[in-house]
């Protein structure tokens, strides 16, 4: 059965012992990053787990952060699949979207605080970089609306608390939040937009993907769930809202309002810049009574934002190259989770159907997708395994021939510190394509024939050795000796 709401899906990661409750009282200026940051910085990924703080101080609402993205596997439990089957759900809900069902009523409405009640301070709002951040920040789905096609978007916008009742939201140029917001601004009248608190675990994780403009992230969802996504409409303002979220919270952003936003410890691993945004004012706070608050947890990577943004783009962009570029020699698509979805290393597995294959298809992902570098590798590779990779560049790239470096490809600082030069400015960045796969056949494996391994492996047995799952890596490789 589908999640749905948050709460059926942490009953599940907690039976799974992927979700911790903290039952401490915890302080959110600091305390809750702190704890995330360690879960991140010092487990490995296949020990990670979502947190739950029960008791935060001063605020009868739980925190949760990290549930959704501790690891493949709390992933893979969001979207009801194996950990190896992340891909194949994500581009057959891409193929099979299914659109939302606006309902008459839903339980984020329990409890409406409209006007000057729509107060922040009621909300346990965490400080994610103590004592760097400019404040706490709202880290969760931001929905706004194009004015003239009134289709919706889905986006995180990491959004700041200003006063009890504004934000300013980092609503970036080139993203689609920003272009739906300016549609009314530019005409001089206030542009709707709702913070989305704890909802599906779908709908989660369908806000991230990278989807073409004026596409609703919201039919992805649907797809992801596999039934469409209930929404209502907000109480003060034009837009449709998931029904069973914990929190909504209602603005506006006027015309030419814009403040200060940041410091703010970004994903890439460093702060980021302070620019000027859009402030937002509240129009109200809806939600369900004694609900959860959740908040993604971003910065250093690894981290939440790292490892969800890396699953669900590395199956987008394979749906991108199968169905929209129609490119069938294309298998496989991970994005190294240590960093980050967009503007992290793609590792693409290909059945080569020419010679140059494997540069196009780098070159093609380099440049219709954010990601920084490309490699490409024959589909005997398993791209998840770095050592695998690395055996295919050591054995199969020769840097001089099989390098491509595409130069002036728009980056924001905050996105990659690298962009900026010695004297500081920042430049234009660029992007690099690894082709390793296989231009000559280089003839057989050095390993004896699969035949005699997979008897010496019932010796093995035999022999009380220890006992070991036989890794993607060594599969493939003794399959074709
Ligand atoms: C925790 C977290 C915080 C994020 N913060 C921002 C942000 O402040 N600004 C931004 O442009 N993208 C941010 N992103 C990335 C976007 O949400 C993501 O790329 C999304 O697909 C953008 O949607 P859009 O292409 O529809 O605009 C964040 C992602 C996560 C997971």
């Amino acid at each position: 059965m589908a999640y749905r709401e948050m709460r059926d899906y942490l009953a599940v990661l907690e039976q799974h012992g992927l979700l911790r409750r903290v039952t401490r009282e915890v302080d959110r200026s600091w305390e809750i990053a702190c704890l995330a940051k360690w879960m991140y910085q010092a487990l490995p990924v296949e020990q990670r787990f979502g947190l739950f703080f029960q008791n935060v101080k001063g605020s009868t609402i739980p925190v949760v952060t990290a549930a959704l993205g501790a690891s493949p596997g709390s992933v893979a439990l969001a979207l009801q699949c194996g950990p190896d089957e992340i891909n194949q759900t994500v581009v057959a809900a891409l193929r099979n979207p299914i659109k939302p069902r606006l309902s008459g009523d839903g339980a984020c409405h329990e409890v409406e605080l409209l006007g000057s009640s729509a107060n922040l301070s009621k909300l346990p709002i965490v400080t994610w970089t103590p004592g760097k951040d400019r404040g706490p920040y709202i880290t969760t789905i931001v929905i706004t609306r194009d004015h003239d096609t009134a289709v919706q978007n889905m986006g995180v916008y990491r959004t700041m608390v200003r006063d009890d009742h504004s934000v300013v939201v980092n609503l970036s140029p080139g993203r689609q939040g920003t272009y739906n917001a300016r549609t009314w601004t530019d005409r001089g009248k206030k542009a709707p937009i709702a913070w989305v608190i704890a909802s599906e675990p779908a709908i989660h994780l369908a806000t991230v993907a990278n989807l073409p403009a004026g596409k609703d992230e919201m039919e992805f969802a649907g797809g992801l769930k596999g039934e469409p996504i209930e929404l209502v409409k907000c109480k003060t303002i034009d837009l449709h809202v998931p029904a069973n979220t914990e929190i909504v919270i209602e603005g506006e952003i006027a015309p030419g309002e814009m403040e200060d936003e940041g410091p703010f410890g970004e994903f890439a691993g460093v702060m980021g810049p302070v620019e000027k945004r859009p402030i937002a004012r509240l129009k109200a706070i809806t939600h369900r009574r004694n609900p959860l608050y959740y908040g993604y947890t971003s910065q250093m990577p690894p981290s939440e934002s790292t490892t969800i943004q890396s699953l669900v783009n590395a199956g987008v962009i394979l749906q991108t190259m199968r169905d929209h570029v129609g490119d069938r020699g294309v298998q496989d698509v991970h994005i190294d989770q240590t960093f980050g979805g967009v503007l992290a290393h793609a590792i693409v597995a290909i059945t080569p159907q020419m010679p140059g294959h494997g540069k196009r298809v780098g070159r093609t992902i380099a440049d219709i997708t954010p990601v920084k570098r490309v490699t490409v590798v024959d589909a005997d590779v398993d791209i998840r395994d770095p050592s695998h990779v690395d055996w295919a560049l050591n054995s199969r790239f020769s840097p001089e021939r099989d390098t491509v470096i595409i130069d002036d490809v728009y980056v924001p600082l905050q996105i990659d510190p690298s962009v900026r030069d010695a004297r500081g400015n920042v430049t234009q960045g660029s992007k690099l394509v690894l082709d390793a796969t296989q231009k000559i056949d280089s003839g057989p494996l050095s390993l004896p024939p699969n035949k005699i391994m997979m008897e010496a492996l019932a010796i093995w047995k035999e022999c009380g050795l220890p006992v070991f799952e036989i890794p993607k890596r060594a599969k493939l490789r003794i399959e074709r000796s």
